[in-house]
C-alpha cells in the first residue's frame, strides 16, 4: 500500500516583517524624549492619541540616522512586493503618543508601498498593532462563527501583532488596514514612517515618485 501525501498551499501571502531591536535603547530614549513634546496634534478619532507634525528624514539629524538603520530592511521588503531591489525612500515620518484608554481607528497609508513603525516604549499586549483584512465587499457574507468553531488563516478576520520589544521595526504593505486597539497599559509611543521607491517599471513603462 502506497501512501499518498496532501498538502494545504496558503496562496498569495502578505508580508509582515517584524525585526527585533533594530534601534538601541539609547536612540529609543532620544528619540521619545525629543518627539513626544512633539506630539500636539490631537488625533480626529481619539483624544487620548496625538501626533507630532509630519517629520521629513533629511530635515532632522536623528530621524536621518534612522531612516539609514532600517533602509536596508525597506529595500528587502521591497524586493518581496515587486521583485526586484529598488532604491526606496522614507517620505514621511511621523510619532504617536496613545495615552491609556485611547486607541487609532482602522486605517491605511495612502500614498505609500511599504509602511513601518519603530516601538518607542513597549505596547502593552493587548494594544498590540492589529491587521485586519479587506473589508466591504458589496455582497453578502457567510460565517461559521461560535463557542466551538476555529479561527486559522484561512477564515481569519484579524491578526494581532505578536509581542513586540521598543526599538522593534514593523514593515507591512502599505494597503494593510489596521488599528490598534484600547490601550489599557501605559502611553504608547510609536513612530510610524511611509517608504516609496523611486520608480516601477511595466515592461518598459516606468512611473516614478519624486518629491
Ligand atoms: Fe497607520
Amino acid at each position: 500500500v502506497s501512501a499518498s501525501s496532501s498538502r494545504v498551499i496558503g496562496l498569495f501571502p502578505t508580508p509582515v516583517l517584524h525585526a527585533e531591536r533594530v534601534v538601541s535603547a539609547e536612540v529609543v530614549e532620544e528619540l521619545r524624549e525629543h518627539f513626544v513634546r512633539g506630539a500636539r496634534q490631537a488625533n480626529a478619532k481619539s483624544s487620548q492619541l496625538a501626533h507630532t507634525e509630519i517629520l521629513q528624514p533629511a530635515a532632522d539629524q536623528r530621524l536621518g540616522a534612522l531612516s539609514a538603520r532600517v533602509a536596508s530592511r525597506i529595500a528587502d521588503f521591497g524586493e518581496l512586493l515587486f521583485g526586484e531591489r529598488l532604491e526606496w525612500a522614507i517620505k514621511e515620518m511621523w510619532v504617536n503618543v496613545l495615552e491609556a484608554g485611547g486607541h487609532q481607528g482602522l486605517h491605511s497609508h495612502a500614498n505609500s508601498f511599504i509602511s513601518g513603525v519603530v516601538y518607542l516604549t513597549p505596547p502593552h499586549p493587548q494594544a498590540s498593532l492589529v491587521f485586519v483584512k479587506a473589508l466591504g465587499q458589496p455582497a453578502f457574507v457567510f460565517k461559521n462563527t461560535h463557542g466551538t468553531s476555529g479561527t486559522g488563516p484561512f477564515n481569519a478576520d484579524k491578526w494581532v501583532m505578536p509581542s513586540v520589544a521598543a526599538g522593534d521595526l514593523v514593515l507591512f504593505p502599505s494597503y494593510l488596514l489596521h488599528e490598534v486597539p484600547a490601550n489599557v497599559g501605559d502611553t504608547r509611543v510609536s513612530l510610524a514612517f511611509n517608504a516609496i521607491p523611486d520608480r516601477l517599471n511595466a515592461w518598459g513603462y516606468r512611473i516614478g515618485f519624486t518629491a
